[in-house]
């Protein structure tokens, strides 16, 4: 089955100057990217993303993480692949959420630790089904922004939106 999945390169990866490597790594998947952008993360976003842990005790240090306050980089980069199976081979490779468990040859195995608050700094996020995979995409990304819609799309006029123009 054609599936998306979305991957977040986070902060701590950035930092480490790991994107080569990664998308190296990525880019056995034989999957196609189909959608590529860095983004400031901002505390609503990164709630979003993380709503269904809201409540966990390392839920403030997760948001930290994602919006860059942790490592004083914010920048995340957000990418959506497409392709046969796309999840499991993207989590496959990913490899288990702790760094510790994770297989060493792995994405979070090779550059992922546990910081001594108890947060896992893994470098990647990556969907973990379809369910969660159609909503992590609708959330981070504009179908616009794709080069390919697995989801339904419609069009829309929007007036009276403010945005940011070249000067
Ligand atoms: S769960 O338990 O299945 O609902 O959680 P999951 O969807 O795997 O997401 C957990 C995310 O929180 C990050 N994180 C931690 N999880 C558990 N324990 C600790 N200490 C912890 N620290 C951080 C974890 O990395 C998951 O985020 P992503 O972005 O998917 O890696």
């Amino acid at each position: 089955m054609i599936e998306q999945t979305l991957i977040l390169i986070k902060p701590d990866g950035l930092k480490k100057s790991l994107t080569g490597n990664i998308l190296t790594r990525l880019s056995e998947t034989k999957l196609k990217i189909v959608g590529a952008k860095v983004i400031r993360v901002s505390r609503e976003l990164a709630e979003k993303h993380y709503a269904h842990l809201k409540g966990k005790p390392f839920f403030e240090e997760l948001i930290k993480y994602l919006t860059g306050e942790l490592h004083q980089t914010p920048r995340v980069l957000a990418m959506v692949y497409e392709g046969e199976e796309a999840i499991a081979k993207v989590k496959k490779l990913a490899g288990a959420t702790n760094p510790e468990e994770a297989e060493p040859t792995s994405i979070r195995g090779a550059y992922g630790r546990i910081l001594t608050s108890g947060i896992f700094e893994n470098a990647i996020h990556a969907s973990s089904g379809l369910r969660e995979a159609e909503g992590e995409i609708k959330l981070w990304f504009k179908p616009e922004e794709l080069v390919s819609h697995l989801y339904p799309v419609e069009e829309a006029v929007k007036e009276k939106i403010k945005e940011l123009i070249w000067a």
